[in-house]
This record gives structure tokens, C-alpha cells and sequence, in this order.
């Protein structure tokens, strides 16, 4: 690897289960006992910083706030690439008010020489982060989800502002309401994703783009375990424990799988990915002028 992947993720200190704005969230179940749930996520966000520094990245934790508990999910707050930032409107209004708050940390990256350049979506455009917009390394595009949380509008904003290729995938499922809980890209080229989480449409630009023999279709039990939600870098998979037939497919692949218990993240409906951003990310020609 080049140089070390440097991940935001978010402390949990603030983290609940109050509100409902995707199927997979359970107040009831968090608040039958609310302080043991934290006291679990605090633990389980932590073994998953310990997996991804095992994994050789480094992580850079932020401060979250009180009445923001989705703040935990990075993912949604940027898209992040060459350095440049292009921070979220997000489409709920329980999320909101996080806009300002990831706004102003990105602004002390910049300070700090971590980020060159910080916007944010035009006022109106709803568009969630990294959440719906992965980067593809081996095709040096993005692939951006949109119709749930992510607004087709917003996909011209992100072409145009990092000057890459975007490809749009529409998501037809409010249960995958973000593009990283149904799709992920691997740094060998292939693509795990959720066939009924998209369109007809969306599943033939997938295996045209991926090519058939690198597209890994995820099962209903994968899917739900939130194991396709997963960071990967290099050699390294980080993900919510996934069913034993899913890690066997990776580890056939080379992939050497690191698996968390991120249930009390799940009652949320996130995992891995969406815990956290990659701040590092360059494109080759990114890279290429550099050097
Ligand atoms: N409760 C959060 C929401 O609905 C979970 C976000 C998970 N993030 C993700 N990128 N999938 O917004």
C-alpha cells in the first residue's frame, strides 16, 4: 500500500436509537435499556477502531454532539477525494443538524493540511456523503445510489466539482436507502453487491462496467448481517460479522477478513463503512501529478 488510509470516525458517546428515518431502526429495542446500549456500542465502536488500526489504517476520531446521534456515521457526512471535500445535505431532517457540525471539522482539516478545498452541495440538492457515492479505484469513477436519500441532481454536482466520471445507480428498496449498504468495491476490481436493491437498469450497468466475473452477488443473509457495508483497503475487509459462506468467497478472492460485532449500530441500520470516511483517497491522475 502507498501510504496509510486515513479514516474520520465519530465517537460514540452520543449514539441512540431515537428516531425512525430507515427500516432497519429500532428505538423500542434501544431504549428497553438505553445505558447498557451505549455502554455496548462505546465498546463495539472501539473494537472496530482496533480492527481498522490492526489493519494498518490510521484513525482520526472527532467529537460528536448531543441530539445528533446519527453523527456516528461518517460516511454520510462528505464526499471526499484528490483532497477536496463536498460536504452533505441531507435529506431527513433529524440529520440535518449535522451539516454544520461536519462543515466546520472539515474546515479544521483544511487548516490543519488534510483537506485542500471544503464545500458543500447546493442548498436544496439532497445528497448523503460517501454513503451513496464509492469510489472505484480500478475504473477511476464513482458509482453514486440515488432515489432514496441521494437526489439525481447531486450526481452532476459531484462530476463537476471533482472532474471524475460518476455513474448513477438508482436504489429501489427503502431498506437499502444508502448505496453502501447494498454495493462495495474492492480494491482487486470486484463488486459485492445486492442485486434487489436496484433497478433492472442498475444491475445491467453494474455487470456491463464490473464485467460478470468480477461482480459478487450478496445474499439476503449478508445483506441483513450489513456485511457488504464494509472498508476496505489493500488486502484488508473490516466489516459486521458476516455469515461464514461470505468470508469464505472473500478469502478465496485474498482478501483477509477482519469481522466486528457492530450490533448496536445495526439497530440504527449501519455497519462498518457507513462508521466511517476515508479522508486519503486519490485518483490516478491525482496521484500521477504528484509525483
Ligand atoms: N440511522 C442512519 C440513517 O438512517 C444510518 C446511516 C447509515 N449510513 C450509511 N451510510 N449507510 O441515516
Amino acid at each position: 500500500m502507498a501510504f496509510k488510509p486515513k479514516l474520520l470516525m465519530v465517537d460514540p458517546s452520543h449514539f441512540e436509537v431515537s428516531y425512525v428515518i430507515n427500516p432497519w431502526m429500532k428505538p423500542g429495542a434501544w431504549h428497553e435499556d438505553p445505558a447498557g446500549h451505549l455502554r455496548q456500542a462505546q465498546a463495539c465502536s472501539a473494537a472496530l477502531h482496533q480492527a481498522l488500526t490492526e489493519a494498518g489504517a490510521e484513525v482520526v476520531m472527532v467529537p460528536g454532539a448531543p441530539g445528533l446521534p446519527d453523527m456516528v456515521f461518517p460516511a454520510n457526512a462528505a464526499v471526499v477525494l484528490d483532497g477536496r471535500a463536498i460536504v452533505a445535505r441531507f435529506a431527513c431532517d433529524e440529520r440535518r443538524g449535522e451539516e454544520a457540525l461536519f462543515l466546520n471539522a472539515f474546515r479544521s482539516f483544511e487548516a490543519r493540511g488534510l483537506l485542500d478545498t471544503v464545500v458543500q452541495y447546493p442548498e436544496g440538492i439532497f445528497q448523503e456523503g460517501a454513503g451513496d457515492c464509492l469510489w472505484d479505484d480500478t475504473r477511476q469513477q464513482f458509482w453514486a445510489g440515488y432515489g432514496q436519500r441521494s437526489a439525481k441532481a447531486s450526481l452532476q454536482v459531484t462530476e463537476d466539482f471533482f472532474n471524475v466520471p460518476v455513474v448513477p445507480l438508482e436504489l429501489v428498496s427503502p431498506r437499502f436507502y444508502h448505496l453502501d449498504t447494498c454495493f462495495l468495491v474492492l480494491s482487486g476490481g470486484e463488486i459485492l453487491y445486492y442485486p434487489p436493491a436496484f433497478s433492472a437498469e442498475g444491475r445491467a450497468v453494474i455487470e456491463g462496467l464490473a464485467g460478470k466475473e468480477n461482480v459478487l452477488e450478496a445474499s439476503d443473509e449478508d445483506a441483513a448481517a450489513f456485511s457488504v457495508n464494509a472498508v476496505n483497503f489493500g488486502k484488508e475487509i473490516v466489516m459486521a460479522r458476516p455469515p461464514a459462506k461470505l468470508k469464505a468467497r472473500l478469502e478465496e478472492r485474498g482478501y483477509h477478513v477482519r469481522s466486528v460485532d457492530l450490533d448496536p449500530f445495526i439497530l440504527s441500520g449501519g455497519g462498518a463503512y457507513c462508521m466511517t470516511l476515508r479522508l486519503n483517497r486519490f485518483s490516478a491522475v491525482k496521484a500521477a501529478a504528484e509525483k
